[in-house]
């Protein structure tokens, strides 16, 4: 059954405001039944965690809800699932814990694929213990990141490999069961960042070969919040710096200070949202959603080959990377105009588009490009449609005529 576009908008309060969004990817629109669930939360009597009373037990109930939606998301354990404000934070977290560990001699591995999150907290991390990186490299033509490298990059003194499940730039979808087959042939610990890549598709923590797995809720329907996964043994193995009275149990140990319970609610309902993508689904919530997942997937798919298509016949626009896997995201310039230009043009016209290096710093860097703007970034989400896409490359050509004759 086609994906039903009409029913999917409806369910985005924020879309009826007209703007295009092809910016999923610096953030989602929120979903009404998250913006219910965090109004409901705040109506009610919420009080700290305690099983004391109502209001306690409440914030209790929340927490463990979020944890286990997230669960079902990524095929995790919920007492696996750490929750926390932001994947920048939580990677910080990890870093710094699994960094207090590693000695002078010891590696890490990084990517030039990465968003600068899962790249600089474990660049700090192993310069403070005197750690040596070393860097995956892209193929600057086709975007990729090759997993047969990290046959070199890897060796017994390996202690982390950190790469994407997508990029948040140019879409790259890696060969991570590849690259954690071969970290974990040395024993290393693989943390993976899937906050462009759950969006987009079902995720299983497992056939990954993740390690870790972080998450940003914002990313797919839901309010600012993040979740770092892993398997509960992994995190009781591990100390990471702490209040004295704060719960010292797995997962609550690595979460700093009292979360946002109405948020959490929101979590919550963004899962179920999803799970709710394909309203032929049956099943538990994890059936559903690899069933809404994957329909909304092969919608994105279907607009992001027709994006391609259009860019491509279009000799004004230049599209970075050609990876055989992606995520519905695609990094272009126009000649004759720089992308924070192209931009704002752009935003004139209604339509929100990230420009710059979307924290995809080595990336742009690598390219030569970050210095002169980077590049301005199409993300496609679920509630994109073909109109609105055709409606970009009709605009696009507005602006490629105007930069062609006023030489901008
Ligand atoms: C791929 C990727 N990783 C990490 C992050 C950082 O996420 P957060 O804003 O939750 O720290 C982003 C944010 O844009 C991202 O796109």
């Amino acid at each position: 059954m086609p994906f039903d576009i009409a029913r999917t908008r409806a369910a985005y309060p924020a879309l009826t405001e007209g703007f295009v969004h092809f910016d999923g990817a610096g953030g989602t629109q929120t979903a009404d039944g998250v913006i219910d669930a965090v109004a409901d939360a705040m109506r009610s009597a919420v009080g700290n965690r305690s099983s004391a009373f109502v209001p306690g037990r409440r914030s209790l109930e929340l927490v463990a809800a979020a944890r286990s939606a997230v669960a079902d998301l990524l095929g995790a354990d919920p007492a696996g699932v750490v929750l926390g404000p932001s994947a920048t934070a939580l990677t910080y977290t990890l870093a710094r814990t699994l960094g207090a560990g590693w000695r002078p001699g010891d590696e890490v591995v990084v990517s030039r694929l990465d968003h600068d999150a899962n790249v600089r907290p474990w660049v700090q991390a192993a310069e403070a213990a005197g750690a040596t990186v070393r860097w995956a490299e892209v193929d600057r033509h086709t975007g990729e990141l090759p997993a047969g490298q990290y046959a070199e990059l890897v060796g017994e003194r390996t202690r982390l490999v950190a790469v994407t499940a997508g990029s948040n730039a140019i879409g790259t979808v890696p060969d991570v069961p590849a690259i954690a087959k071969t970290a974990h042939a040395v024993g290393a610990l693989v943390c993976v960042d899937g906050v462009h890549s759950v969006p987009h598709g079902p995720t299983d923590l497992a056939s990954l070969g993740a390690d870790v797995l972080v998450t940003s809720a914002y990313k797919w329907s839901g309010p600012h919040l993040a979740a770092m996964v892993a398997d509960p043994a992994r995190w009781a193995a591990l100390r990471p710096a702490k209040l004295l009275p704060s719960a010292d149990a797995v997962p609550e140990r690595f979460e700093y200070g009292t979360p946002s319970f109405p948020l959490l609610a929101g979590v919550a309902a963004a899962v179920d949202h999803l799970a709710g993508l394909d309203p032929d689904a049956v099943g538990d919530r994890r059936a559903r959603l690899r069933a809404g997942l994957a329909a909304a997937q092969a919608h994105e798919e279907a607009l992001l080959d027709r994006l391609l298509a259009g860019l491509a016949e279009r000799p004004a626009i230049t599209v970075y990377g050609s990876p055989a896997r992606r995520c519905p995201t695609v990094s272009f310039r126009v000649a004759g105009m720089s992308p924070a230009a192209t931009q704002e043009a752009l935003g004139a016209a209604g339509f929100c588009l990230s420009a710059g290096d979307y924290y995809a710093y080595e990336y742009f860097q690598m390219m030569g490009l970050r210095d002169s703007g980077g590049a301005v970034r199409a993300s496609i989400y679920h509630y994109n449609t073909a109109d609105e896409v055709d409606r970009l490359l009709a605009e696009l050509d507005v602006l490629a005529d105007g930069a062609g004759t006023m030489g901008r």
